[in-house]
């Protein structure tokens, strides 16, 4: 039997990336999924793809009222979650000395408040037993040169996996946050082709495979092992795992 059997999934974030490869992974393992993204023509196009057993709910996790619309509807339609990957987030660059308001409100009212209140008001709909998956980076604990408010974004929600743990214990709710390094995705792509810091990019990439500190697994290919590792930290086997 199919590790994630009838486990009922939600994936913010879940139309490209590791969030669609994440939900390409829990169906394969036997879950319904329900992804989000604020594009819809990007929403359509990954339900196309992705098949049968997939919920799309078009929403800014930013937005409370588009987080209250998406529980609604599971509730509606699923009755219940088991899974909750908190995938959604952004990324943009600006050296100290160059960082504006709407860079900071931006980032961490996606990063930080959206995924705070995904969780939160998944709570209710999340059974005891059940899973929470954090997307954070290793520049939560690296000093990555013009990614200050990102890094600052991703070391909250690395701390909020601990906390949380220890709020949700007395359910059973397993906690645990991811922590990949460069991932050549669309949103990746995206980042680092759109910035005006892009003279800084050289500075970044891996020099080769052993570039540890950008890439942990010593190259960019093994991403599509994250996935994989998601999936094992989801259903009842993994109960020993939380606030990794
Ligand atoms: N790629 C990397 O190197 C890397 C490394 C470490 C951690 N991460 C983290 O991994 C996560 C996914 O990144 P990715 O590289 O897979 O990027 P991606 O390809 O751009 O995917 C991001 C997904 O999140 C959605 N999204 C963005 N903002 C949203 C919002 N406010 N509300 C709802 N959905 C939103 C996007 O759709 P819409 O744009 O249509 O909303 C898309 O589905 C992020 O949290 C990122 O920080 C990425």
């Amino acid at each position: 039997m199919s590790k994630l059997n009838g486990k009922i999934a939600l994936i913010t974030g879940g139309t490209t990336g590791i969030g669609f490869a994440t939900a390409q992974r829990f169906l394969s393992e036997g879950a319904e999924v329900v992804i989000t993204g604020r594009r819809q023509a990007e929403l359509d196009s990954a339900i196309k793809r992705l098949g049968s057993n997939v919920l799309g709910v078009q929403g800014d996790v930013s937005n409370l009222a588009d987080l209250d619309r998406l529980y609604a509807t599971i509730q509606k339609q699923k009755g219940h979650l088991d899974i909750v990957f908190a995938n959604a987030g952004v990324g943009s660059f600006a050296p100290l000395g160059a960082i504006t308001e709407e860079h900071f409100d931006q980032i961490f009212n996606i990063n930080v408040k959206g995924l705070l209140f995904t969780v939160q008001k998944a709570l209710p709909l999340l059974k005891d037993g059940g899973a929470i998956i954090l997307n954070a980076s290793i520049v939560a604990s690296i000093g990555m040169e013009a990614f200050s408010v990102y890094s600052a974004t991703k070391a909250a929600v690395r701390s909020f996996a601990r906390t949380w743990t220890t709020d949700l214990k007395a359910r059973k709710i397993r906690v645990n946050v991811i922590s990949p390094g460069t991932v050549p995705t669309e949103g990746y792509r995206a980042w680092v082709t759109k910035s005006k810091w892009t003279n800084l990019l050289p500075r970044w990439r891996p020099k080769s495979r052993s570039d540890g500190w950008v890439c942990p697994m010593k190259s960019l290919k093994p991403w599509f092992s994250w996935p994989q590792m998601i999936a094992a930290l989801s259903p009842a086997p993994s109960s020993w795992w939380t606030a990794e």
